[in-house]
């Protein structure tokens, strides 16, 4: 699988999917995997008003995360409670709930035997650019932003990033550029190594299938 706009629904297909083909690789371009804490402010128009407004005011009510799809994976570090009850999407693709973590969602993503997860090195977007690779702020504050090692998402091994880490299994990949832009020498350099076809023919129709 390759996320592009869609890192967290890949990643969701990976660890949901009950009898899903099986993902050898997932490579997520730029995808905000611990969340972003951006506000996607959308301009001056009447609409883009109201809809600042709701957000900043009620991200985490039931209407806003049932209508506005990138409330389910914004995180303020500094209203963790609101995030934990009321964010529908993240905090369960991240096993972040205590009393609600899954072990099948672990073993799903443990199983990869790639996963690529690329930064961009100027990304204004995700806020911070950091949380491509799993890094993010600690609960109650914007600074500093921690290192995918030192988030208990990782010393916890919440699912399963820490134990394909140890394997060797991530690679933490860092590319010039803004939100998105990543240039053809990089793409032939850290995502068509993990196309290319191996044993198993019906491996590699479900893996066209998928690329359509
Ligand atoms: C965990 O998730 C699996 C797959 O979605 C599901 O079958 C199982 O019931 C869940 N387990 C718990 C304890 O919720």
């Amino acid at each position: 699988i390759i996320g592009f706009r869609g890192n967290l629904i890949g990643r969701a297909v990976i660890e949901y999917c009950e009898g899903g083909p099986p993902v050898k690789n997932f490579i997520s371009i730029g995808g905000p995997h611990a969340g972003t804490a951006s506000v996607p402010l959308c301009g001056s128009g009447f609409l883009c008003v109201l809809v600042d407004a709701l957000i900043q005011l009620e991200i985490y009510s039931n209407y806003v995360q049932a209508h506005l799809a990138p409330s389910g994976y914004l995180k303020i570090p500094t209203d963790m409670t609101a995030y934990l009850q009321g964010c529908k999407f993240l905090p369960k693709l991240n096993n972040e709930i205590p009393s609600e973590r899954n072990i099948t969602y672990k073993e799903r993503f443990s199983s990869l035997e790639n996963l690529v997860l690329i930064m961009f090195q100027d990304d204004a977007v995700l806020i911070p650019r950091e949380t491509a690779w799993f890094g993010y702020y600690p609960d109650g504050a914007f600074n500093p932003v921690l290192p995918p090692q030192e988030t208990k998402l990782y010393t916890e091994d919440w699912i399963g990033l820490r134990t394909l880490d140890e394997a060797g299994r991530v690679k933490f990949v860092s590319v010039p550029g803004g939100h998105l832009r990543i240039s053809r020498s990089d793409m032939k350099k850290y995502i068509v190594p993990y196309l290319t076809p191996s044993c198993g023919s019906s491996k590699q129709s479900i893996r066209r299938i998928l690329s359509y």
